[in-house]
């Protein structure tokens, strides 16, 4: 059983969210059913090297403006094909741009689903042929729709929504570009509002479309979540399905982080320690309340303003805050106001730091995840995992993946964090009330961090439903 992952980010090569730390756990999880998946992602500077891939497994004298050959290696134990087309690629800044998008994006992209189409195709040149295509969100959104346009095939295709605010939106002049004929350019088809979509390309024409958590897919299919495509989605309903991210449980282990003093759910005496190196290393003083952390991108999807708006009453309750996080300027600022505001209450660290972020999760003792929309969400799960228990908004993966302290939940000990809704300042501030009151019961809240602890959080149970779905799509 074979399986191509097409994804733009791939954990341990390059990451900027929680797509690359799917796409890096997924194949070993679905190892494990009998499936074997090789993941496509464009060849950024160094991933070649980084990846060993000296092995071509195929080439195109002409890519989209350039040759391009793939070269297969090996990351994390992900057997990864890389896409080297120099043209496209090798060039200074982040997968996407440096520092604002570039503009042939549409067209670095659509070179990517491209071969991949023609990978599912021919096969590779080491005598490798994938059964299914599995393309996530935009970056691979027309891989469905090339491998259609060539003509007969026998390869499923499989289309993950992580993220549908990002449509992969080009201009409709770039349709030559993009080698895309003018006759997909049509309602039904890859045109959305006069552009071109690659995302609802994929929604068009994969035989499943599939995301992240069940509570997502069902947002999907409405007007509030679905950003112009809920209706789309709501016509595919019969082929839709959402399965729960798990995480990288070796990655995240509080026995084992080197990050970290280790602890575990039968003790939890190192966390106390955690809780005081993190309070020095973001200057922090005394904090008698929960020590909150926020680990997040700073854009609008994250409920950052929620945050802003009622760092006031939880500093007043006793609480503190350690953010770490990068994004949107404005977001920034506003955070910076903050930690202005609030010293040694709010500390805060622009930027990017995984190895801070583990400190931050073995320390603190909440996680706040107030996001308006998540799909799956990771940092809450990581949350779980160290005994920092998740205070989240009510939707999506969060809502699926937090049993929330409500009375019936805690009368029969199922509790594992808290949610609230409607996703505003006012239900937020009144969670963190209840969020306060109960880090004041130390024997509940240890009960509650350690009942986080030992949940089910690895790959097997979502690569277990990827594996099924593959196997309906292949019969
Ligand atoms: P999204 O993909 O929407 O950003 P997720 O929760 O799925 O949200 O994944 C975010 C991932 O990125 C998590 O692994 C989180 O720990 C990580 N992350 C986000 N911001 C930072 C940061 N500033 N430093 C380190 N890790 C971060
Ligand atoms: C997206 C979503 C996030 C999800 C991640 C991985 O970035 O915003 O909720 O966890 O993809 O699926």
């Amino acid at each position: 059983r074979t399986v191509l992952s097409v994804t733009s980010e791939c954990v341990p090569l390059i990451k900027t969210g929680g797509l690359a730390d799917v796409a890096g756990a997924l194949p070993a999880g679905l190892a494990q059913t009998g499936w074997q998946m090789r993941t496509l992602l464009p060849a950024y500077p160094g991933l070649i090297e980084k990846a060993a891939a000296k092995k071509k497994v195929f080439a195109f004298k002409d890519l989209m403006g350039g040759p391009a050959g793939v070269m297969a290696g090996q990351a994390g134990g992900v057997d990864v094909l890389l896409l080297d087309a120099p043209h496209l690629y090798d060039r200074p800044g982040g997968p996407y741009g440096n520092p604002t998008d570039f503009p042939d994006n549409p067209v670095r992209f659509a070179a990517l689903s491209y071969a991949a189409a023609q990978i599912a195709r021919d096969g590779l040149s080491d005598g490798w042929t994938p059964q299914v295509l599995h393309a996530h969100d935009w970056q691979a959104g027309l891989a469905p729709t090339y491998l259609k346009l060539g003509g007969d095939h026998d390869v499923a295709t499989v289309m993950t929504v992580h993220n549908i605010a990002f449509q992969g939106l080009a201009p409709a002049a770039m349709l030559g570009a993009m080698q895309l004929p003018i006759s997909e350019f049509t309602s039904e088809g890859l045109e959305y509002w006069g552009q071109i979509s690659t995302l609802k390309a994929g929604l068009v024409d994969a035989d499943a479309i599939t995301t992240v958590s069940p509570t997502y897919a069902a947002e999907l299919m409405r007007p509030e979540f679905g950003m112009g495509l809920d209706g789309l989605i709501a016509h595919r309903a019969a082929d839709l399905s959402g399965i729960l991210n798990g995480i990288d449980m070796d990655v995240w282990n509080p026995e084992t982080d080197q990050e970290i003093t280790a602890y575990s759910a039968t003790s939890l005496k190192g966390k106390a320690k955690n809780r005081k190196a993190l309070m020095a290393e973001f200057g922090l003083s005394k904090i008698d309340g929960p020590l909150a952390i926020v680990v997040s991108r700073l854009t609008s999807q994250k409920g950052m303003d929620l945050i802003a708006d009622t760092a006031d009453q939880f500093v007043a309750m006793g609480g503190g805050l350690a953010i770490l996080g990068s994004g949107d300027p404005a977001i920034e600022d506003q955070m910076r106001m903050l930690a202005r505001n609030h010293p040694g209450r709010i500390g805060l660290r622009i930027g990017y730091d995984e190895a801070l972020s583990h400190r931050m999760f073995g320390g603190g003792d909440v996680v706040l995840v107030p996001s308006r929309f998540e799909p799956c969400g990771l940092t809450q799960l990581y949350g779980l995992r160290y005994g920092t228990v998740p205070v989240v908004a009510a939707t999506g993966g969060l809502a699926d993946s937090v049993i929330n302290a409500n009375v019936m939940a805690q009368t029969s000990n199922a509790a594992t964090g808290f949610q609230f809704h409607p996703v505003d300042s006012l239900a937020f501030g009144h969670c963190l009330r209840n969020v306060t009151d109960q880090f004041g019961d130390k024997s509940g809240w240890t009960r509650l961090q350690k009942r986080g602890m030992k949940q089910q959080l690895g790959w097997e149970a979502s690569s277990a439903a990827y594996a099924a779905l593959y196997e309906r799509l292949l019969a």
